[in-house]
């Protein structure tokens, strides 16, 4: 099989996820090569194989224009807009890291240009691609349990500390932790339900500068539904790191939880057996995923059905309307 060339732009701590799911795709016999790189640090151009490296990005699309079939945009986030924009205009297809901006204007530039280029933009909003979404997907498009009566989704993350210049704690540069790590949750949220009428938010600030850190949303549906959803990222010393995924059905309840190296995947009937769901849904990485997914898209010139720009826009329209909530005492603000 002819296989796909890319490069990455920015190469910090993610690549390293990324990389496994370019080393699975060519362990598999699809191939992609990792033709390129760049990185305004030298160091992390090292032991980078045969890989052509740069420091600038404008050297970068000057260097490569023509050579790449995409790129991989694991920058800052701060970066993703102009960097995507310039990316898919010089020819590119593009894979860019979640958040998709830091503003919906943005995100609306983004998805104009691969409208204007014909070029394929999906951001990587990997948790649509993990086995917890595709049971919930299953669950509520077969209606296994009937219908959804409510959601809980909670993630907690240690503080991000290993980043170029500090730039996750520096608000202005990642949103904080409602666009940055909250997201993923806001994603699923619309990934099952689809976008709220309404949302309502409380928000603290705990480290300087970073922004709102702890947030708590409320999601109100135009069919009746509502759902929670809450991520917090300033424990330091995150030993017993958790998350919590439940849905709520009519008839039983989907369940995702992990603590301290214990994890609990299942569906509960409200009468009958308990189903462990990894023997249904079997784990998988995630990442892997979601670039298997990307990549089969490029190679048969399909759309991003699963993880549309549009919808990765959304996604961030409604993380900045839980901000503007929690900055207004928790107003319900209409989407
Ligand atoms: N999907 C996930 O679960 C997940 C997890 C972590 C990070 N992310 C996202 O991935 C992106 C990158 O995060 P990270 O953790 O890898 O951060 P990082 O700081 O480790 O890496 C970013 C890299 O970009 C480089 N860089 C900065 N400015 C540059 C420029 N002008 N030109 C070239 N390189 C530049 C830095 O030197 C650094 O190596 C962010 O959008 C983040 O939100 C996603």
């Amino acid at each position: 099989m002819s296989g796909l060339k890319m490069g990455f732009i920015g190469h910090g701590s993610i690549t390293g996820s990324h990389r496994n799911g370019y080393n699975t795709l060519n362990n598999e016999g699809f191939p992609v090569s990792i033709d390129a790189v760049c990185d305004i640090r030298q160091e992390k151009l090292e032991n980078i194989g045969e890989s052509r490296a740069y420091t600038s990005i404008q050297d970068f699309f000057d260097g490569e224009e023509g050579k790449l079939d995409f790129v991989d945009i694991c920058l800052p986030t701060f970066l993703h807009a102009d960097t995507a924009i310039e990316a898919m205009e010089r020819g590119f297809h593009v894979l860019v890291e979640k958040p998709m901006a830091l503003t919906y204007e943005d995100c609306v530039r983004m998805c104009e240009a691969a409208k204007r280029t014909g070029k394929t933009l999906m951001v990587a909003q990997c948790c649509r691609f993990g086995n917890f979404a595709i049971a919930v997907r299953d669950y509520i498009k077969k209606g296994i349990f009937g219908k959804p009566k409510t959601a809980c989704l909670k993630r907690d993350g240690g503080t991000p500390r290993w980043s170029w210049n500090d730039w996750f704690l520096k608000e202005e540069l990642s949103g904080g932790a409602i666009l940055d790590l909250h997201v993923h949750d806001v994603d699923m949220m619309q990934d099952f339900f689809g976008i709220p009428e309404a949302v309502s938010s409380g928000a603290s600030r705990i480290i300087p500068g970073d922004g709102p850190d702890i947030v708590s949303t409320n999601y109100y549906y135009s069919n009746g539904l509502f759902t929670h959803s809450t991520s917090d990222w300033t424990t330091e010393n995150n030993k017993y790191y958790g998350s919590l995924g439940r849905i709520d059905f009519v008839g039983g309840y989907i369940i995702s939880a992990s603590f301290a190296g214990q994890y609990v995947f299942a569906a509960v009937p409200s009468k009958g057996d308990i189903i462990d769901l990894n023997t249904v849904y079997a784990p998988n990485d995630f990442y892997t995923e979601e670039i298997r997914y990307f990549t089969r898209c490029i190679k048969e010139g399909l759309p991003v059905d699963m993880c549309t720009p549009e919808s990765s826009a959304q996604s961030i329209r409604i993380a900045l309307a839980e901000k503007e909530s929690a900055e207004r005492g928790g107003e319900r603000i209409t989407l």
